[in-house]
């Protein structure tokens, strides 16, 4: 069992994750890139599984991971998000961030049963078109690489701003044996909790007339 973390969000442990290259990086961007991404980079083992708790010191209560930050709504766009994250983080000196520039189920393959407490898949990817579902990332695939790695107890947190999204994720995720939903009434998932910051991406919706959809699951115990 973990124990929850302290509730400020800078103190929460996160590996944060992201791919893909996007515009040229200012030279200010660039040196973080050179010198503070390597401090912070995840590196896969050849081989076994990493203890997610080991890339801090000290060693964590809890990691959580979030998967697919980024600064827009184009995948391209990615390596500059992860170049104004390393501003964020080099500003408010977090001590708490990881992060991995690849795909992020290559970590969720990496990491041992029950090691993370908190997971954030916020505004993926909605792949419209039908033949493109099966890229979606919230599936049966990678929810049961998240049930095995996720502590009992842990949340999973969702949000899309995409309706037949939301459909898809409420027809596969309280339908999967490992995760209950919590909601009771429809303020739960139509109003953002007030422990979830807004990303980006939800400002571009909103402002887009699209409305914001937020669902939080619990890993049942096992
Ligand atoms: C629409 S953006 C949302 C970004 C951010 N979560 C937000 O709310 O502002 C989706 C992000 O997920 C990332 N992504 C998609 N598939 C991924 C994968 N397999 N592993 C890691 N990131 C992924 C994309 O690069 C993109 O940055």
């Amino acid at each position: 069992m973990t124990t929850r973390p302290p509730d400020r969000p800078s103190e929460h442990r996160r590996v944060l994750y992201g791919r893909r290259r996007g515009r040229p990086l200012h030279r200010g961007q660039q040196a973080l890139v050179e010198t503070l991404l390597p401090r912070l980079a995840v590196t896969l083992p050849a081989a076994g599984t990493l203890d997610p708790a080991t890339l801090f010191d000290p060693r964590p209560d809890e990691v959580w991971l979030e998967i697919g930050f980024g600064s827009g709504e184009h995948l391209a766009a990615f390596e500059n998000g992860v170049a104004k994250l390393l501003a964020d983080v080099q500003r408010r000196a977090l001590a708490n961030v990881r992060i991995l520039t690849d795909d992020a189920r290559l970590l969720i393959a990496a990491l041992p049963s029950a090691s993370i407490g908190r997971v954030f898949i916020l505004f993926p990817d909605p792949w419209p078109k039908q033949r493109h579902h099966k890229r979606r990332i919230v599936a049966g695939e990678t929810l049961a690489a998240l049930a095995a790695i996720m502590t009992d107890g842990a949340e999973l947190r969702l949000a899309t701003d995409d309706l037949d999204y939301l459909a898809w994720m409420l027809a596969r995720v309280p339908a999967h044996p490992a995760f209950a939903w919590l909601a009771d009434r429809p303020s739960d998932w139509r109003v953002r909790p007030t422990d979830w910051p807004a990303t980006r991406y939800e400002a571009k919706a909103i402002a887009a007339g699209r409305r914001p959809y937020f669902l939080r699951f619990r890993r049942r115990a096992r």
